[in-house]
């Protein structure tokens, strides 16, 4: 038995939802670790869908702890709004299954504004990012610049206005530079202490929490939010996320030690796909790029945002099993791939002539690469609700070993519908 680690290796969205139900059915403590309200997913569970974007998959069962770790930006007006529309649909939370970390940063509603006005000011000189403007960026600024106001801080009135003040000063004088009006003291006071009372009953020392329950034999599982090419120093820079998204941010975004994650597992999708800007260098923007998004329903649920879709990017791939020390892989959607006459999977680049076979850090040589493809034969049958080998076309298997050997990493679930039952278990991680 072990613990485990939930990854996005591609640019996120690649069907965390439905593999993390499965396994926070079997875990006794849930946890993320990085990332905020940028994140949501949809767990149907008995036929009542729960959408989900900051707290942890296990919220919607019984018997286990939500964890939010130091690693998270919070948004506590967020969260109350997220614990409210559950307690509409039946699920309580309680400080019993829920906890934070007290140190984790607040997202204050300047960080959300700026988020905004950057992205705005960035269409105009054709350099934005997308992002889900929720404010993740600036608040990680903060959190780095020491000077974010932390869950804690909620509870100490003492303190409180002087940590306003010393965010104030910084964020006026940027709000100044954009032409945006001044934020006041009390704006800022009446904003955390309107929800103080809501969060603080929450707070946890995480770290100790989760030494105690290892020790004790608990179960845990982390669950990242986004995808490793969305990682702040392993992604396509600057067209990436706030925050680590690699495997070793569990450790650092809960307080538990690396030696502790057990198995990690890299949610994979059969093909590729991106939300917001940057280089995606299998992007089809042809019928057949279409076709999987249509067919894929790649829409993004947060935003509601038209992801870009493309052929299996392997050496990507491939580079997310090395970052994030990958055991094995769950290949979501294979299905969708169903009916194509044939398939293409990138196994590197060629930069300016030259062939490589990793994507290179430069911003600039990322929008230089073409693709070097692999060309495979597509399937006719459906693989939709596959549970056994024996139930997938022989081409569909050609296709799912040439993905394990080219990315360097074996496939331990292959899910074949969203349906929680349509999975092939292969290895099951907490059993590893
Ligand atoms: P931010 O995280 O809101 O700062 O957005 C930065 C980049 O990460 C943008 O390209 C977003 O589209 C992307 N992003 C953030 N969260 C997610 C997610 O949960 N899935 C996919 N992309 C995401």
């Amino acid at each position: 038995m072990t613990n485990v680690v939930v990854v996005g290796s591609q640019w996120g969205d690649e069907g965390k939802g439905k593999i993390v139900d499965w396994l926070s059915e079997r875990a006794d403590i849930v946890v993320r670790f990085q990332g905020g309200h940028n994140a949501g997913h949809t767990l149907v569970i008995d036929g009542v869908s729960y959408k989900l974007s900051l707290l942890p998959s296990g919220i919607v069962r019984g018997g286990k702890i939500s964890v939010i770790g130091n690693g998270v930006v919070l948004d506590p007006h967020a969260l109350v709004a997220e614990i409210d529309k559950l307690a509409g649909q039946g699920v309580k939370v309680t400080p019993e299954n829920l906890r934070i970390a007290d140190n984790a940063t607040l997202i204050l509603s300047v960080h959300r504004e700026l988020d905004g006005l950057r992205e705005d000011a960035a269409s105009n000189s054709g350099t934005k990012i997308g992002t889900t403007r929720r404010g993740i960026g600036p608040a990680y600024e903060d959190k780095v610049g020491r000077r974010a106001i932390r869950v804690m801080d909620l509870a100490d009135m003492e303190t409180l206005p002087g940590k306003v003040d010393r965010i104030l000063t910084h964020h006026n004088a940027l709000r100044r530079g954009l032409g945006e009006k001044e934020v006041s003291h009390e704006a800022i006071m009446q904003e955390l202490t309107s929800v103080a009372e809501r969060v603080l009953p929450f707070r946890e020392t995480v770290w100790e929490l989760l030494d105690k329950e290892r020790r004790k034999g608990a179960r845990i599982l982390f669950e990242g939010a986004q995808g490793s090419l969305l990682d702040i120093d392993h992604g396509t820079y600057p067209f990436v996320t706030s925050s680590n998204t690699v495997a070793g941010q569990a450790s650092a975004g809960s307080g538990m030690g690396p030696g502790a994650l057990g198995y990690i597992l890299g949610i994979t999708k059969a093909y590729t796909t991106r939300v917001g800007e940057g280089p995606f260098p299998t992007e089809l923007k042809d019928e057949i790029g279409q076709f999987l998004g249509e067919k894929g329903h790649e829409f993004g649920t947060v935003t509601g945002r038209k992801r870009r879709c493309g052929w299996f990017d392997a050496a990507l791939v491939r580079q997310s099993v090395a970052t994030n020390g990958i055991t094995g892989i769950a290949l979501t959607k294979l299905d969708v791939l169903d009916g194509l006459d044939e398939l293409k999977i990138c196994v590197g680049y060629k930069l300016d002539g030259v062939q490589i076979d990793h994507l290179p850090a430069s911003q600039g040589a990322q929008a230089r690469v073409e693709p070097v493809y692999v060309t495979l034969e597509g399937w006719k049958e459906s693989t939709v609700g596959a549970r056994k080998w024996a139930d997938l076309p022989a081409q569909a298997i050609k296709y799912v070993r040439q993905v394990e050997e080219l990315i360097g990493a074996p496939v331990a679930l292959l899910s074949t519908s969203p349906e929680r039952e349509d999975t092939i278990l292969v290895t099951d991680p907490f059993e590893d």
